[in-house]
């Protein structure tokens, strides 16, 4: 109890950090490992290249570098966090949960820690998930971390997915402030009656990993892109004016777009319907990352307030895409 069952109303990120591990690859090694060319992952995808971890390299040690750039950032000390949420769906392992790993690694000692699986939609699910227990007054601080190691998921002979994904984490540390808006608003949603179209089959209880299971590469991610593409852009269109016209915005009211980095066709396509184009009001950064799931947008966001992009003050917006199907947006003031 951070402060004794005080509601609390305005949940601010106080912090922000990201870490991309350091080796890129890129479409030119992609054409030598499947059937593809550079051009078309170009112009198909927008995507240039991604980072992958090495070896040794998991979930929750990108997490853990993540965090300790944000906690640097918010100027807290790793004791004084609450609450660890992790995004993902490249835990270390099956269980403990990821956020436990990064506890230990940061030495977050007083901290309860749990993971949050809202496959690309993860991030902004568990920075709602936190707020709601800063804003009950149950806890003071919350450490939010979105990452991912995609590259152990993904099937490097399926020229469909190999191309689009990649590793990296992005955290927040959020707090409620007396000053500024902080998180505006959410609308976090979901249709499980499309598991199908975005998911890895082989691994859990439905289908335990087996010889039969492996053989059949059904531990790896499966796709069907061109569905998913559709809804994607539908989804993340709808909840983003749904959210604006509840609030009573627009999108000149929003000083930037900050989506999940899928696919440069389907931002293209939002950007549109939503009467304005990607370089006035999105931040794009998948040519260099590619679809890092939960990581996505933060790793953006932070990228974006250190370039300049996103300033102090400015009311930013999320859209968000993924299996489950689950999707949402979120407005805040940085
Ligand atoms: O992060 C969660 C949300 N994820 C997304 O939002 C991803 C949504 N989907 C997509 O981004 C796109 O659907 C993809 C990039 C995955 C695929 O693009 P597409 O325009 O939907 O292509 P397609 O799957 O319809 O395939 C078109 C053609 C096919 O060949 P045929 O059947 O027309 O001869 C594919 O076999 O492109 C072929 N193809 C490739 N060719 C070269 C598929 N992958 C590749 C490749 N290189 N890497």
């Amino acid at each position: 109890m951070g402060q004794a069952g005080k509601v609390m109303k305005n949940v601010s990120i106080v912090g922000i950090g990201s870490y991309l591990p350091e080796h890129i690859l890129t479409n030119a090694d992609l054409e030598k490992m499947v059937d593809t060319t550079n051009e078309w992952i170009v112009t198909r995808t927008g995507i240039k290249e991604r980072r992958i971890a090495a070896e040794n390299e998991s979930a929750s040690d990108m997490g853990a570098k993540a965090a300790l750039c944000a906690l640097t950032n918010a100027g807290i000390s790793p004791e004084q966090i609450d609450m660890i949420i992790v995004a993902t769906i490249s835990k270390d392992m099956v269980f403990p949960n990821t956020a436990c790993f990064i506890q230990k690694i940061i030495g977050a000692k007083n901290a309860s820690c749990f993971d949050l699986e809202a496959a690309c939609s993860g991030f902004v699910f568990a920075v709602e998930t936190a707020r709601q227990y800063i804003v009950s007054g149950t806890i003071k601080t919350a450490l939010v971390v979105g990452s991912e190691k995609l590259s152990s998921l993904t099937d490097w002979e399926d020229r469909g997915t190999c191309v689009l994904f990649g590793d990296g984490a992005g955290a927040v540390v959020l707090q409620s402030k007396e000053t500024g808006r902080g998180i505006v608003d959410t609308i976090m949603k979901s249709d499980g009656n499309l598991t199908d179209l975005l998911c890895i089959p082989g691994g859990g209880s439905r289908c335990p990993t087996s010889l039969k299971t492996i053989e059949q590469r059904m531990h790896f991610m499966k796709m069907s892109g061109n569905q998913v593409f559709k809804h994607a852009v539908r989804c993340m269109y709808d909840t983003g004016v749904e959210l604006l016209d509840r609030n009573g915005l627009t999108i000149k009211d929003i000083a930037c777009v900050i989506p999940h980095q899928a696919n440069i066709r389907i931002l293209d396509a939002i950007a549109e319907k939503l009467g304005t184009t990607m370089e006035e009001k999105f931040f794009i950064n998948l040519d260099k990352v590619g679809n890092m799931s939960s990581a996505s947008v933060p790793v953006a966001l932070d990228e974006a307030i250190k370039c300049g992009r996103v300033k102090k003050g400015d009311l930013v917006m999320f859209v968000v895409f993924g299996g489950g199907f689950t999707w949402g947006a979120m407005i805040v003031e940085i």
